[in-house]
């Protein structure tokens, strides 16, 4: 049957298979839907619109006679408009206080004796003499041609710790002063909802790029057990997870080198396969997804990656086909659950070193992964916190994205609260009329725990999380806020009048369960960690918080609902993307790659599933402490 697809301005018609669900189609097509549940119908966030049909789930609409039927007319073709992809506020940089260059890859230019009766050498002996590289066996064949284009002048890309020649350059041997002299670099985090990169100059060290998206395996599931899964049914959707991350890391290349070429620099038109090394972290299920490995045993006890290993392997071996000589380092991971988002966080923050203060690194997603150092111990754990932070479960939950509803306060006796514009800055609303463009039609994880925080604040919920428990204990604004949803207490942030058409913002009493799962989750992590190394919360010293969760919380609201605990008084710190600021961090210098092996390996990973303590601190955190 066939399906034209309109998604922006760009309009796309393809034959469908019949029987296939729209979610598929789409996906094949490379359409990212966000898929958060990974098609099992209960997130209700994959609606696309089928014109005559209306509003529908990708992924319970199957391209079938039913189908058709409710077309009526012809039934012969079907359109299907994707909502506008609105943009995510991916946060890109972090706090990287070591800057020390000294890459894995440099550019050289030598000039190589000629041949002579008198010297017998051969042509690899005599330019391995004059550079300190080796050549390769795949390079040996255009040697002769490279020596003699130039006179023995010869410019190249080596590899500093092997000594090797990575690539020749003969176009840019005429005149290398004047010529391609940049040695563009890239470091990416991948993260499982987002992608982010730098590219850099590693001749002059000094970034001159940075781009981000969206991770297009979202629309197999928003969390990692979802795409494994997804990931294990099949050897097609295990190689289609790892064919869109290795596009979509392409995408990001071509953005940066167009960004570099579109600035003016003198040093012209790079492309993305002048593009010598590039640097990846991402959590161990990513790792896993990007190199094709299986990653089922990651989701079933006992939780065994098939490597935690770092290495450096080449563009070709990774499969980005544009880049095949290109060095690509995979940053270790420690642990199933620990991945090298987490190492890279560390030794971009250097506490693989010794510190007299206990310090913390938080980074909350749909995990909450925990790594403690204490003075030269690392130890580390992972905690299954939900998708309710990201907005997933929630049942009007969204991302960090434009019109979601990014921080909630109280002003006199009604609530206040702001909205993320696609435009400028997020814009406030405390009972004035804002224009449509401005209206909420969600809420993220930052609105959502300051909404709660002030739900307990001004009595809304108790201790329990029961909400309304004594409406005549409410001012009478929020009283008014008070509703019923399916049969379940709720509770109106913005009304219907104040949302985009279509929304109301509302929390209902189990999206407050699933908060208080999450956070006691994260904070029973956190207790666990301390416990076992025998430390009291208010020995922290720091606590930095990774990731855009991390950047835009209120921390007066996570310490009000509990998400950290009470005893920690320490400072907090958003320390960005930790992950991009290592995978940066191993870019500049090359010694890094090791640290970080040594930093993994040292790591005491806590499996929280096996410790006993575990379960009771979590009960104890479900409540929420009277404020
Ligand atoms: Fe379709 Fe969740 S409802 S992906």
């Amino acid at each position: 049957m066939l399906i034209r697809i309109i998604d922006k301005n760009r309009t796309t018609e393809l034959e469908a298979p019949s029987g296939a669900t729209l979610l598929d189609v789409l996906r094949s097509q490379g359409h990212t839907v966000p898929a958060p549940c990974g098609g099992k119908g209960t997130c209700g966030k994959c609606l696309v619109e089928i014109d005559t049909i209306g509003p529908v789930l990708a992924c319970q609409t199957r391209l079938d006679d039913a189908l058709l039927a409710r077309l009526g007319g012809d039934g012969s073709d079907i359109t299907v408009r994707l909502p506008d992809e609105r943009d995510a506020m991916i946060l890109v940089d972090g706090i990287l206080p070591h800057q020390k260059i000294n890459p894995l890859v440099c550019r050289a230019r030598v000039q190589v004796e000629p041949p002579a009766l008198h010297d017998p050498r051969a042509d690899d002996r005599r330019f391995e003499d004059a550079s300190g590289y080796a050549v390769p066996f795949h390079l040996l064949p255009d040697l002769p041609a490279v020596l003699e284009k130039e006179g023995g002048g010869v410019t190249f890309v080596g590899r500093n710790d092997t000594r090797s020649v990575i690539r020749f350059e003969p176009a840019y041997t005429s005149d290398a002063s004047t010529g391609k002299s940049m040695l563009p670099c890239v470091a990416i985090d991948i993260g499982t909802t987002t992608l982010a990169a730098f590219l850099v100059d590693l001749e002059t060290g000094s970034r001159l790029a940075s781009s981000a998206m969206i991770n297009p395996q979202v629309s197999y599931g928003g969390d990692v057990i979802s795409r494994i899964a997804a990931a294990s049914e099949n050897p097609a959707t295990r190689d289609a997870l790892r064919s869109s991350i290795l596009k979509a890391i392409t995408r990001l290349l071509v953005q940066l080198v167009n960004q570099v070429n579109g600035s003016g620099d003198e040093d012209g038109d790079v492309a993305i396969g002048d593009i010598v090394h590039i640097t990846l972290a991402g959590n161990t299920t990513m790792m896993h997804l990007l190199t094709g490995l299986p990653a089922a045993n990651i989701a079933r006890s006992p939780f065994n990656p098939v490597t935690t290993r770092g290495r450096t392997i080449t563009g070709a071996q990774l499969g980005l086909e544009d880049l095949p000589d290109t060095l690509c380092t995979l940053l270790p991971s420690v642990a199933s659950y620990v991945g090298a988002d987490i190492t890279a966080g560390i030794v971009a923050l250097g506490l693989e070193q010794p510190g007299h203060e206990s310090t913390l690194l938080i980074d909350i997603g749909t995990n909450g992964e925990i790594a403690l150092r204490t003075g030269d111990r690392l130890t580390a754990c992972a905690t299954a916190a939900g998708p309710a932070f990201e907005g997933a479960n929630i049942s009007c939950g969204m991302s960090g994205i434009a019109g979601a509803i990014d921080h909630v306060w109280m002003n006199g006796d009604d609530l206040c609260y702001s909205v993320i514009t696609a435009k400028s800055a997020p814009v406030s609303r405390c009972g004035t009329a804002a224009s449509n463009g401005d209206k909420p039609c969600g809420l993220c994880g930052s609105g959502l725990i300051d909404a709660v925080a002030v739900m307990l604040e001004t009595g809304v919920i108790d201790e329990t999380g029961l909400i309304g428990a004594d409406p005549d204990a409410l001012s009478e604004p929020m009283r008014a806020r008070l509703t019923q949803v399916n049969g379940q207490p709720a509770f109106i942030l913005a009304t219907a009048e104040e949302s985009q058409p279509g929304s109301r913002v509302h929390l209902t009493q189990k999206d407050i369960r699933e908060v208080q799962n999450a956070k006691a989750a994260i904070a029973a992590g956190i207790a666990l960690l301390l416990e076992r190394e025998g430390l009291k919360p208010g020995t922290i010293g720091t606590v930095y918080l990774a990731g855009g969760f991390g950047q835009y919380l209120n921390v007066r609201s996570a310490r009000l609902i509990g998400l950290l605990p009470a005893g920690i008084t320490g400072s907090v710190v958003s320390a960005g993307n930790t992950s991009a600021m290592g995978a940066l961090r191993v870019l500049l210098d090359a010694a890094a790659i090791e640290t970080c092996q040594q930093t993994a390996d040292r790591i005491v990973y806590r499996e929280l599933s096996a410790d006993p303590l575990f379960s009771d601190l979590f009960i104890e955190a479900l409540m929420f402490e009277e404020p």
